[in-house]
């Protein structure tokens, strides 16, 4: 570790407490003056002491008679000191804590909103794991000093008070004190350099380790049916250990600093008495002044230690907060523009797609992107069905996710009854578009809040309307709670095809002029799901009147469709009704026919879990 870093991160430590003061500046100035006041007592509390002593006990021990009014004085002044200094304490302690701990909910909220506005692109990049710790452990690393930083503040002034005092009693054990201090102050700043990779890399890994519990406990089903219970342990266990070494590497150097720093100040007082002595025979100093002296370096001994706090902590937060920053400034959210669309517009929407591009960004930002779609050009009409048709990996969630903006194109518009969607205001297009994804997602709630998600204007009436259209009424009517019972985390409870209907009456409850179904009705019966896409094209009961845009594989629900695009790498390979693209294009023919001999054999039905969003690994070939 060269100076030159270790100065960075002094300086940037003091930029990190530099922003915590200027968003809280009152309570700073609270606890600041809590801690001021303490150390103006320390002070004075050393010479009432040797006061007391000189004034009081000498004379007392000299003549064998104790002065009563003396003593009261004594005991009286002592007390209201410390009257005052616990005064002092909880006017710090209470700015600090309230300080620390309202930076750390600022910071968490500020960076799980950042979350939500980044893109998918973003998502896709960061594991969950190193999320969670950004936005727990890395927030709290960042504000650790807050807590001893106004004490360590109160000391700085402290010991310039105290230097002062010594310089006024005597110039030799002034020199003491100059000698000593700036040893302590250097001794500190030895330390958190030394610390500082230390923390950095133990925080690291607190990161990295979190992120593979987190893998492990979501990929327990296949951890368990795979047999790999003992190689994922193995997995966690090689990097806890390597955070526990990364941990004892902090505790040793905190070992061998921690007792320096306390042995210091107590050689300080030895180092008072010897040269006091001496002055005391001179004649230069009294009795009153060494044992003031003498104590004043005794209780200087702990606050000074809060300077060291701060400068030890301060890695840590540089290398929290370097890690938060990373999500605050992270780039790339949707801007949005100002295109309103009426939410109370009942007709359904018309969605196009012209010359529309797109690339994943790639793993590496060395490597070029790999285009998965190219030119893609179609409609889908006010109120009509349109199927999407392709093989695994040929672009279909890639559409379905242009189609609703959770990324934009990088060529060619998207367009929502003509208008880009990139202009639309931020809750235009998720008022008037719904998708329900390949994967369906069920929050560990009531199947009523998984429906209604908290928007306003949805009764029960209308749960109920969304359930029957997305078939899913009569399991729900037959649970023990009904709309209120519990479907577990991630909705374990409930089977694949129960959480899929779940899932498409979520997005029926909020009436969609533009509904996006991306597989989501594979682990549901066929003749169900034909059944939920009759019901859709042609709502009875008061249903949302939507244009649809269906991903699917079913011959009968492909053939409800008004036209279906057939896609192939990315490319619209060929579109016309079910029937022409059987009759004309070959790949189309091999892959419906294809997919329906794999629905026959049981070893080869598809179900939701297997699917991964926008992934086609773990799914079956159909076309190959
Ligand atoms: N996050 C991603 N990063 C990089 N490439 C991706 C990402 N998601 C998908 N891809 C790639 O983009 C292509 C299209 O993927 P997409 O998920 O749109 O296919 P799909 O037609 O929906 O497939 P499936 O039928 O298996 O669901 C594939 O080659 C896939 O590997
Ligand atoms: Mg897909």
């Amino acid at each position: 570790m060269t100076s030159r870093t270790s100065r960075d991160v002094l300086g940037r430590g003091l930029s990190v407490l530099g922003r915590a003061i200027r968003e809280q500046p009152r309570i700073f100035a609270v606890a600041v003056t809590g801690s001021v006041l303490f150390g103006g007592l320390v002070i004075a509390s050393a010479y009432i002491v040797g006061a007391v002593v000189g004034d009081v006990v000498v004379p007392a021990v000299e003549r064998g008679s104790v002065g009563v009014a003396a003593v009261a004085l004594a005991a009286g002044a002592l007390f209201g000191i410390s009257v005052l200094r616990v005064v002092g304490i909880f006017g710090r302690r209470l700015g600090a804590g309230y300080m620390q701990f309202r930076l750390q909910a600022a910071y968490r909220r500020r960076v799980t909103r950042r979350y939500l506005d980044l893109p998918l692109s973003w998502h896709q990049r960061n594991a969950t794991g190193t999320l969670l710790s950004n936005a727990n452990s890395d927030v709290e690393a960042a504000w650790y000093p807050i807590a001893p930083l106004p004490f360590a503040v109160g000391t700085l002034v402290m010991l310039v008070g105290a230097v002062a005092s010594l310089f006024a009693t005597d110039w030799a054990l002034a020199l003491v004190g100059l000698a000593v201090f700036p040893a302590l102050f250097a001794l500190n700043v030895l330390y958190s350099r030394w610390m500082a990779p230390r923390q950095a890399r133990a925080q690291r890994l607190r990161a990295e380790v979190s992120g593979i519990a987190h893998e492990s406990f979501d990929g327990a089903l296949v951890v368990k049916t795979m047999g790999r219970e003992a190689q994922e342990t193995a997995r966690f266990s090689a990097r806890a250990g390597e955070l526990r070494d990364a941990l004892i590497a902090v505790g040793r150097l905190r070992g061998v600093f921690d007792p320096m720093l306390e042995t210091l100040p107590s050689l300080g007082t030895l180092a008072v008495l010897v040269v006091g002595a001496f002055r005391l025979r001179q004649g230069a100093i009294t009795v009153t002044e060494l044992v003031s002296v003498a104590f004043l370096f005794t209780v200087l001994a702990f606050p000074v230690r809060a300077i060291g706090w701060v400068l030890a902590e301060l890695p840590r937060s540089v290398a929290g907060w370097d890690r938060v920053r990373r999500v605050l400034d992270a780039t790339g959210e949707m801007r949005y523009g100002d295109v309103a669309l009426d939410p109370a517009d009942p007709a359904p929407a018309t969605l196009t797609f012209a010359d529309v591009g797109f690339a994943y960004e790639p793993a590496e930002a060395h490597l070029p992107g790999v285009e998965v779609l190219g030119e893609v050009s179609f409609t889908v009409p006010a109120g009509k069905t349109v199927a999407l048709v392709g093989p695994t990996g040929s672009g279909k969630s890639t559409i379905a996710a242009l189609a609703v903006r959770l990324v934009d194109p990088h060529t060619g518009v998207v367009r929502l009854d003509g208008v880009d969607v990139r202009r639309l205001t931020a809750g235009s297009l998720a008022g008037a578009a719904a998708l329900v994804a390949q994967v369906p997602f069920v929050f560990d709630d009531t199947v009523r809040a998984n429906v209604t998600l908290d928007r306003p204007g949805i009764a029960d009436e209308d749960v109920w309307v969304a359930l029957r259209l997305a078939e899913a009424d009569g399991f729900v009517a037959a649970l023990p709670d009904g709309l209120d019972t519990m479907v577990g985390e991630r909705g374990t409870s409930l089977s694949g095809g129960q959480r899929q209907r779940l899932t498409l009456a979520r997005a029926l409850a909020g009436r969609p002029r533009l509904l996006v179904l991306d597989d989501a009705t594979s682990a549901v019966d066929p003749r169900v799901e034909a059944a939920i896409l009759a019901g859709l094209r042609a709502p009875t009961a008061g249903g949302p009147a939507a244009s649809i845009l269906v991903v699917a594989y079913r011959r009968a629900t492909i053939a409800l469709a008004d036209e279906v695009i057939y896609l192939e790498h990315g490319r619209v390979l060929a579109r016309g009704t079910h029937t022409e693209l059987l009759a004309t294009v070959a790949g189309y023919a091999d892959l419906v026919t294809a997919y329906e001999q794999a629905e026959t054999d049981p070893k080869q039905q598809r179900t939701p879990d297997e699917a991964t969003p926008l992934a086609s690994g773990l799914e079956i070939e159909v076309d190959r």
